[in-house]
C-alpha cells in the first residue's frame, strides 16, 4: 500500500454481497496459447452458469486490451502489467460477489502466481487449455500465426515468445480431445466441489 493511502473499511462485506446472490465468488482463470479454445470454453461456461442463475462476468484478452489495457504491448513487462491489472479488476469483481471468468494467454508462471496472491488461493481455479500448438496453428482463426511465421508480428506466444505451462493446474483441457460441452461439465463439477 502506498504511503498516505489509507483504505476505508466499508460496512457491507463480500460475504453479505455473495449471500444475497447465493453463490460463492470465485475466479476461473483460463490460460493457454492463442487459438487453444480458452474464450470458446469460457463463453460456454458463462452461458451454463447464467442458466443456473449465477451472476458472472467474463474478462477476455482482446476485449480488455481494447480498453483498460490499450496502452500495453506484448513485451514481457507489459504482459505482466496486463495480468496484474486484470487480477486487480477480478479482485474487485470477487468483492462484489461475482463469479469471474478470465481468459488470457498469461504465459508466465510467475504472473499467474501473482494473480493467486492478489485474489486469494481459495478463490482461484486454474484451467489450463492445453491444446497442442500444431492444432492452434492449424485453426489460426485470426490469421495471427501466419503473420507471426512471416515475421509480421514479433513476440508471438509459441512462435518467438515463451509459454510456461502450469505445473499443477486444477483442470487441464485439450480441445482437440474433448468437446466444449464435456469441458464445461468438468469445470462445473470443480465449481460445485469448491462451493461445498
Ligand atoms: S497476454 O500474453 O496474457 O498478455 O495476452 P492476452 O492479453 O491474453 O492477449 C492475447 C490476444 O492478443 C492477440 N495477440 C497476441 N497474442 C500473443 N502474442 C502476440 N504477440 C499477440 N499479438 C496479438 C491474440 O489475438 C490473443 O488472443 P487469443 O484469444 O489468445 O487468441
Amino acid at each position: 500500500m502506498k504511503e498516505n493511502i489509507i483504505p476505508h473499511n466499508f460496512s457491507v462485506s463480500q460475504n453479505e454481497r455473495s449471500d444475497l446472490k447465493e453463490q460463492k465468488p470465485m475466479l476461473l482463470w483460463f490460460t493457454g496459447l492463442s487459438g487453444s479454445g480458452k474464450s470458446t470454453i469460457a463463453d460456454a461456461l458463462e452461458r451454463a452458469l447464467f442458466q443456473r442463475n449465477m451472476h458472472t462476468y467474463l474478462l477476455d484478452g482482446d476485449n480488455v486490451r481494447g480498453g483498460l489495457n490499450n496502452n500495453l504491448t506484448f513485451s514481457p513487462e507489459d504482459r505482466t502489467e496486463n495480468i496484474r491489472r486484470i487480477a486487480e479488476v477480478a479482485n474487485l469483481m470477487l468483492d462484489a460477489g461475482l463469479i469471474v471468468l478470465a481468459s488470457f494467454i498469461s504465459p508466465y508462471r510467475e504472473d499467474r502466481e501473482m494473480v493467486k496472491r492478489i485474489v486469494g488461493y481459495k478463490n482461484f481455479i486454474e484451467v489450463y487449455v492445453n491444446t497442442p500448438i500444431e492444432i492452434c496453428e492449424s485453426r489460426d482463426v485470426k490469421g495471427l500465426y501466419a503473420k507471426a511465421r512471416a515475421g509480421e508480428i514479433k513476440n508471438f506466444t509459441g512462435v518467438d515468445a515463451p509459454y510456461e505451462p502450469p505445473m499443477a493446474a486444477d483442470i487441464e483441457i485439450d480441445t482437440s480431445q474433448i468437446s466444449v460441452e464435456d469441458a464445461v461439465s468438468l469445470i462445473l463439477n470443480e465449481i460445485d466441489d469448491r462451493a461445498k
